[in-house]
């Protein structure tokens, strides 16, 4: 294979209960993604599209998953890769980890696959670490799986796949408003009252437990956050509001994207999801901050490959 074009999906990591832990992938939202095998050895970002991100390799996410990838695995081919952002950094729908995720994928399929899912989860969270800071794996767990990820733990990096039921729909609202993930995860509290942790943690296995059983019922009662939303939510401007009129147009529940401030709301099935879309849109549109939408089913393939030769 000479050459390989991916589509790597966003993703909404925490989905409320599961701060740093849970994640999902947005079915049609994500970047594009080319990579060319070439013979003078060099690796080059040679177009980015859609975006002002950093063309050196090394502070690039997804040049960074490159070299610590070819680090593991020397070739004696160079590369050439173009990167389309479908979707703007910093919106809290993993930008960082959808590049990350993709590069990955695409080098294992370049290289002849010697790495298994969880190694490129691994290589995947270099690029989070150059791109925010942090090497979480929710988002990238998430882009690389498809559907719902649990990160049951970091260290050894532990990932279990839930099953997305079939009518789950999502709705999301992008604000123009800057809210970097540093920011956002400075105002979280350090310690945490034990009722509390309770709470957060029966409702992340509410969740779990309504995901396999496609029980909605269930579902809406846990995407609930007593932790990190009451911390985080004065970041995002009319958050309750939107939150509200979701529910009330009859979503399961919302909550802030991963640091936001996209906020995200789960619907069961389509025509629920076109009144929460409705509503949420109907409070952005009375403010004067600008916004988009996105309306989508749940991605359950993770990164797929759109061309190869
Ligand atoms: N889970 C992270 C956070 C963001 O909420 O800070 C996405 O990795």
């Amino acid at each position: 294979m000479n050459q390989i074009k991916i589509f790597s999906p966003a993703t909404v990591a925490n989905v409320s209960c599961g701060f740093d832990c849970l994640g999902f992938a947005v079915n049609d939202l994500g970047d594009t993604m080319t990579f060319t095998k070439t013979s003078d050895k060099s690796i080059k970002i040679t177009d980015i599209q859609g975006a002002d991100l950093p063309y050196n390799i090394q502070k690039n996410a997804a040049g960074a998953v490159v070299l610590a990838m070819l680090e593991k695995h020397p070739v004696d081919f160079g590369l050439e890769i173009i990167i389309h952002k479908g979707f703007a950094p910093g919106s809290g729908l993993g930008s960082s980890a959808a590049s990350s995720a993709g590069a990955a994928f695409a080098i294992n399929e370049l290289l002849g696959k010697p790495f298994t899912e969880l190694e490129l989860t691994k290589f995947a969270m270099i690029g989070e670490e150059v791109a925010c800071g942090s090497p979480i794996a929710d988002n990238v767990a998430a882009a690389i799986h498809g559907g719902f990820i649990l990160v049951q733990r970091y260290d050894p990096l532990a990932i279990i796949k839930i099953p997305v039921p079939k009518e789950l729909m999502l709705v999301a609202i992008h604000p123009q408003v800057e809210v970097k993930t540093k920011d956002a995860r400075e105002v979280l509290p350090s310690k945490i009252p034990l009722e509390d942790a309770v709470t957060q943690w029966a409702n992340v296995g509410g969740l779990i437990s309504g995901l396999y059983s496609n029980d909605y019922k269930v579902i809406a009662d846990s995407l609930c956050d007593v932790i990190v939303e009451p911390a985080r939510k004065h970041l995002i401007p009319h958050f309750d509001t939107v939150k509200n009129a979701a529910q009330e147009a009859g979503a399961l529940s919302a909550g802030i994207s991963g640091s936001g401030p996209t906020i995200f709301a789960l619907c069961k099935g389509e025509s629920i999801a076109k009144k929460v879309f409705k509503a949420i849109e109907g409070v952005y549109s009375n403010t004067n901050i600008d916004f988009t939408m996105v309306y989508s089913k749940i991605n359950t393939q993770g990164v797929t490959i759109l061309e190869k030769n």
